[in-house]
């Protein structure tokens, strides 16, 4: 039926499979540096939230010296969970509802009720805080590895940036470093995180559910232009100046841009969980959250020049609006094609076209860390 050139989908069962998504976590997510979100997300110091990453609930917060630390989200006296999943907020402390061990924002036991009995029976108060999970920032990002002995996050994040542009200044000119978060949406989707990736590296897709994004950018309208649109990016359509509802945009492009950039759409996947859109005023950062084999929280990030959003930070709704209607498309068809991977139907996979070429890529990442881990 198919001509041997052309490559093959994933089979189905890897997008529903418990044991294929338990060694995803375990030999992808516990492994890799994974993004978590922008460094504002926790802005000062008290200020936490309360990702799931590579199975395991952590808690990230600022501690009142400034620095960002990510610890087990897990009470070291009994093992109850501290915080209430994907919860978020400003606090002095942490407090274990079950016994009342109380821990400050650098994971230090400041306090239990039974501390003196513990001490006199030669338990170490210094030892018995909140255990460590190792936490960087990068590029204005919170990222984290459950690895023991993690590769470097820069070289993780370069090695793919110079593959998508075969240099890192086009990545750089955007200045993710100084971006401030204007605006950010989580959702559930109801479909298995490769499912997501798949979707954010091809445009065939783009003409039959987007059309404001075709409108906007022409190129996508045939679905033969890549989503990624090669190192050189893709061209916004004349008559539109911005990425944005209206095609106008509230902001001048960000300052570090050089002119060339100033018509350009550029997407890149940064695996294991990031899908990245830089265009001329802002930047779109989709942070992916696996929960189980059918589920994924996605968190979306809007970015923009911090002095742009202390003038109006009420301006954002331009871009917001657009990428959420475009985000909302999206997860409609992929919660659509999780009901029928499972299908026998499917158990051998699909069948990429050429111009879907690119996802054989993320197979192959996703296949040789697997590496006979998972049927
Ligand atoms: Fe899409």
């Amino acid at each position: 039926v198919h001509g041997s050139e052309l490559a093959r989908s994933l089979p189905g069962r890897r997008y529903t499979d418990a044991d294929v998504f338990g060694a995803e976590l375990e030999r992808i997510f516990a492994r890799s540096w994974v993004h978590v979100g922008r460094s504002d997300r926790v802005g000062r110091p008290g200020d936490y939230v309360c990702p799931t990453v590579g199975g395991e609930g952590l808690i990230i917060a600022r501690g009142p010296d400034g620095s960002a630390r990510a610890f087990f989200n897990v009470c070291p006296h009994r093992g109850t969970r501290l915080c209430d999943v994907d919860s978020a907020g400003n606090a002095a402390w942490f407090r274990c509802p079950y016994h009342l061990w109380r821990f400050d924002p650098s994971g230090r036991l400041i306090s239990a009720p039974m501390l003196a009995e513990l001490e006199a029976a030669g338990f170490d108060r210094a030892s018995g805080g909140l255990r460590p999970v190792r936490l960087q920032e990068l590029h204005g990002s919170l990222w984290v590895s459950l690895a023991s002995e993690p590769a470097p996050l820069a070289e993780q994040v370069e090695r793919t940036i110079r593959r998508r542009f075969g240099q890192l200044d086009t990545f750089q000119r955007y200045g993710m470093e100084r971006l401030a978060t204007g605006a950010a949406r989580e959702y559930e989707v109801a479909a298995n995180w490769k499912l997501v990736v798949e979707n954010f590296m091809e445009c065939t897709h783009c003409g039959p559910i987007h059309p404001d994004l075709c409108r906007l950018v022409p190129a996508f309208r045939s679905g033969r232009a890549s989503y990624h649109g090669g190192e050189a990016g893709v061209e916004l359509a004349p008559e539109v100046d911005a990425f944005t509802m209206t095609g106008r945009s509230s902001r001048p492009p960000l300052p570090t841009l050089a002119a060339g950039d100033h018509r350009r759409f550029h997407a890149l996947v940064l695996l294991p969980n990031v899908l990245l859109v830089l265009v001329p005023d802002h930047a779109v950062l989709l942070t992916l959250f696996p929960i189980a084999p059918a589920r994924t929280r996605i968190r979306c990030e809007w970015l923009f020049d911090p002095d742009e959003l202390a003038r109006d930070p009420n301006t954002v709704g331009d871009a917001v609006e657009l990428f959420d209607r475009i985000n909302r498309q999206d997860w409609a068809v992929l919660e659509r094609t999780q009901l029928g991977v499972g299908s026998r139907a499917f158990a051998h996979g699909g069948v990429l076209a050429p111009s879907e070429a690119q996802i054989v890529d993320f197979y192959d990442f996703v296949r040789e860390r697997l590496d006979g881990a998972a049927p």
